[in-house]
């Protein structure tokens, strides 16, 4: 499987010959191979379909059916307000709903805030948009799968306030832009049409078909820079790629195919775009191809017509020395490469997680992007922060968790996350991830900074001079004794509901 595709032309036209299987990113990518199958673990709240029964808008299903079109298509005039008779004031169309199912935690104190899950709360009422004494039924329509998906955007917690910029798209719900050729591959993107709040990076989920190989779920990658030096190496599951702008590189899936994660810095990118070699090659004159390439004008009949985007190409041989081109500017390793294997690196572990960071400390050509790879038990908490510098874009990979966006002065919004969603949360807006399933939650966070880093909120209250603390937010000695002056990262948690519920009643 080969993937043919130059990218955009946003900034500009970089002189590159590319032939199939080549491609080149105008912007800077991270690419994070295969770190999707990493996700295939079923999130919860795993669904099942069900919707609203009984009359709609006036109208009870199910519809008789005509042979022949019978009744007017306009009403009379006689309908008019003032002319026509009006309903009865009760005993019509009830809005009410007849026991409404409150879920555990429902009616706890709004701002404790308990995560909701709704999976209980089924036909014909589903769930219910109340938190403590707040909000009130929904007799519908609707479709509960949405709801049973976000429950702290149907019943948000009392702490949420004023507008919060979406936060949060599912990749689920973006087009997919289908390969050529039988199980070739697909990619579908997040990009600022989707989540217009995410103005400094997007992301594309790809996928590429096997080929009969020796190496599992892995990648061969290739590329050239400025002075003609070379690079090849082969990645796997949970292994990263760097490409900075302009940059040509190739791909190439080996084995069993791969699917793997692209972070571009730029909220505008779009795979709609892509500059393709095909298409560079057909849009200036055959003579200058000819010249340019010191080849005959026959040579370039058969370039294809069509966009050649994802599609079947001939299977890369086992042994990488075989596809090891090098001039003589040399090969690229080590700090001027452009894959770090970030798969061997061990995760930093500390109580109710773990976390690995991938910036340009260890991988210096990844100049401006910064990521980590954080596990969450259940019940935990990726700890109350915010990024100094950059924007940040996370990308869950498994389990079910939920983020609030803090945004001065004094508005912030919950939003649920499962796999396969991608977050966004602007420069020095606070968040904390929480995870509010049964099993570990996996997501990635990425910068664009040349240091993984944040500013723990506990640590600043930990290192703040206590008298300021007391007077500002009137903690006490004996909590302010308590406040690690170190930064942990992650909080361990109780995932019981019905503990904490019952804590707060
Ligand atoms: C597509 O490829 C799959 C896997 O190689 C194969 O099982 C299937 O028969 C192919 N389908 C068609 C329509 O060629
Ligand atoms: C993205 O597109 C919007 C709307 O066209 C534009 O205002 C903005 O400057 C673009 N951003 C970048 C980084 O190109
Ligand atoms: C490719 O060839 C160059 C030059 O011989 C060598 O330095 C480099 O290590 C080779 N790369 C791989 C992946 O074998
Ligand atoms: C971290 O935890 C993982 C999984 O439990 C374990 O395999 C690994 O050895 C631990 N690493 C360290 C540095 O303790
Ligand atoms: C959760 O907490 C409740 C109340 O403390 C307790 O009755 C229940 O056994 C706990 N459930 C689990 C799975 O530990």
């Amino acid at each position: 499987m080969n993937l043919n595709k130059l990218q955009p032309s946003l900034l500009h036209h970089l002189p590159i010959v590319i032939v199939t299987s080549l491609k080149m990113y105008f912007r800077a990518t991270l690419l994070t191979a295969g770190l999707l199958p990493l996700g295939n673990a079923l999130p919860r709240p795993q669904l099942t379909y069900d919707e609203n029964t009984g009359p709609v808008g006036g109208v009870d299903p199910p519809f008789p059916t005509f042979t022949a079109a019978v009744g007017d298509l306009r009403g009379s005039t006689d309908l008019q307000g003032g002319i026509a008779s009006r309903p009865p004031t009760s005993g019509g169309d009830s809005a009410v709903v007849p026991d409404p199912e409150l879920v555990n935690g429902q009616e706890a104190d709004a701002d404790l805030g308990l995560y909701l899950d709704f999976n209980s709360a089924t036909a014909p009422n589903g769930p219910q948009p109340i938190r403590g004494g707040l909000g009130g039924t929904d007799p519908g329509p609707r479709t509960f799968e949405y709801e049973k998906l976000n429950p702290d955007l149907f019943a948000p917690p009392g702490t949420d306030s004023g507008d919060v910029p979406n936060a949060m798209w599912p990749l689920g719900l973006s087009h997919n832009r289908a390969g050529i050729g039988n199980e070739s591959g697909w990619a579908r993107q997040q990009n600022t049409a989707v989540l217009p709040a995410a103005t400094e990076m997007a992301g594309v989920d790809m996928r590429l078909a096997p080929q009969a190989l020796v190496l599992k779920g892995s990648v061969r990658v290739a590329a050239m820079n400025e002075d003609g030096a070379s690079f090849i190496d082969d990645v796997t599951a949970g292994d990263v790629w760097f490409f900075p702008p302009g940059i040509p590189h190739s791909l190439q899936a080996l084995d069993e195919g791969c699917e793997f994660l692209l972070v571009f810095d730029d909220g505008n990118f779009s795979e709609e775009d892509t500059f393709l070699a095909t298409e560079m090659l057909l849009r200036s004159p055959k003579e200058v191809w000819a010249k340019d390439l010191e080849i005959d004008v026959s040579a370039l009949d058969n370039i294809p017509q069509d966009q050649k985007y994802i599609f079947n190409g001939t299977p890369a041989p086992a042994d990488i020395e075989k596809q090891n081109i090098t001039g003589s500017a040399g090969a690229l390793s080590g700090p001027t490469g452009y894959t770090y294997h970030w798969s061997q690196q061990e995760f930093h572990n500390t109580t109710g997680g773990s976390v690995k960071i991938l910036d340009p400390v260890t991988f210096p050509i990844a100049d401006m992007f910064s990521a980590a790879l954080v596990v969450l038990e259940p019940g935990a908490l990726r700890e109350v922060h915010w990024h100094t510098t950059s924007d940040e874009w996370s990308y869950f990979l498994q389990g079910s968790a939920r983020i609030t966006v803090f945004k001065a002065p004094e508005s912030s919004r919950t939003f649920d996350f499962t796999a396969g969603d991608v977050g966004y949360i602007p420069q020095a807006q606070g968040h904390y991830v929480e995870n509010t399933g049964t099993e570990d939650v996996i997501f990635l966070e990425v910068l664009q900074a040349k240091k993984f880093g944040d500013i723990s909120a506990s640590q600043w209250l930990a290192l703040t001079p206590r008298q300021v603390v007391k007077d500002t937010l009137g903690f006490s000695d004996d909590i302010l004794d308590k406040l690690p002056k170190d930064k942990t990262l992650i909080k361990p948690g109780n995932a019981n509901l019905t503990a904490l519920a019952g804590e707060s009643s």
